[in-house]
């Protein structure tokens, strides 16, 4: 067995691409890697990470819907992810596992490198409260947006995430049924899992956009389609689904456990032609 093994947690998780992603990466820089699919329903997470751990588990990358959980068995935690109150990369040390959040350092990087938007002065809709919402929201400030306003289905997690943010100048919550008065946005941001579930998505006011409106869905493939689509049917100039960003958060961790930064171009295009969906931004 391998004294270093890597894994993504999640449930459900077989069809996450982290590892071919880190698979691809591990070539890239000529490293023999071990990185897994753990699938681990919310009560047996922490049992799991346990014998992950025991087995020589020095890694993980963790998705929905465990992110908030990661946070809290983590000794210790990054400025970032305690602003998230999420982890989505965990680091094996002296026994105890150290959390951070790549989720938004890989958003940011994907917008305005990849897709070279400037973030700067948009006043932007977050749309959702939980593990992937509260990833994001810290960087989206740092990268200078005007103004953050939080909708949740569950208001109280909308003004809970507003509350960590401690921003209330810049950040603030909202109530989803008010959707329609808030005024037009530059940004916004899906950070929901409507699509990926069985009720399917939901419906938003077109006047939300403008026509330099930035939509961005934090999911990728089929379930980014409703809400891309939406984007498109209401005029926005760029619509962007969540596979960059997935890939950007990837190269961080990858960079933090191994040293090397990988070279993220490739592997996007790889799995953008695999996946042949839904960006339009130029
Ligand atoms: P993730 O890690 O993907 O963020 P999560 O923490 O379970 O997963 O959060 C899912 C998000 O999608 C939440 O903001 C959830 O709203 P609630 O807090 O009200 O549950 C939101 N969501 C899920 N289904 C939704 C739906 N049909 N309409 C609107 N929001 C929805």
């Amino acid at each position: 067995m391998s004294s270093h093994r890597y894994a993504v947690f999640g449930h459900p998780v077989a069809h996450s691409l982290s590892p071919r992603i880190h698979a691809a990466f591990a070539q890239q820089a000529g490293i023999a890697l071990e990185y897994t699919a753990i699938d681990a329903a919310p009560h047996d997470f922490v049992a799991a990470l346990d014998r992950f751990a025991d087995d020589g588990g020095a890694g993980a990358n963790v998705t929905l819907p465990l992110k908030e959980a990661a946070f809290a068995i983590c000794a210790q935690t990054t400025d970032r992810a305690r602003r998230a109150g999420a982890v989505n990369t965990l680091t094996r040390n002296d026994g105890q596992w150290h959390g951070d959040n790549t989720d938004g350092a890989g958003l940011v990087r994907d917008l305005t490198g990849r897709h070279g938007l400037d973030l700067r002065a948009r006043r932007a809709l977050l749309l959702g409260a939980g593990g992937a919402a509260r990833g994001v929201a810290p960087a989206l400030l740092d990268a200078g947006i005007s103004e953050l306003i939080i909708v949740n289905r569950t208001a109280e997690r909308a003004d809970a995430l507003a509350d960590a943010l401690g921003e209330p100048d810049r950040a603030h919550s909202r109530y989803w049924r008010d959707l329609g008065d808030l005024g037009d946005f530059s940004l916004i941001v899906n950070a929901t899992s409507a699509s990926r579930q069985d009720q399917g998505a939901f419906t938003l006011p077109f006047h939300l956009a403008t026509p330099r409106t930035l939509a961005v869905d934090l999911n990728y493939g089929e379930a980014a389609i409703p809400f891309l689509a939406w984007a498109r049917a209401a005029g926005c100039h760029d619509a962007v689904d969540g596979l960059g960003m997935l890939v950007e958060q990837a190269a961080e961790a990858f960079e933090h456990w191994h040293g090397v930064r990988p070279d993220t171009d490739p592997v996007y295009a790889a799995l953008r032609d695999r996946d042949k969906v839904l960006v339009t931004a130029d």
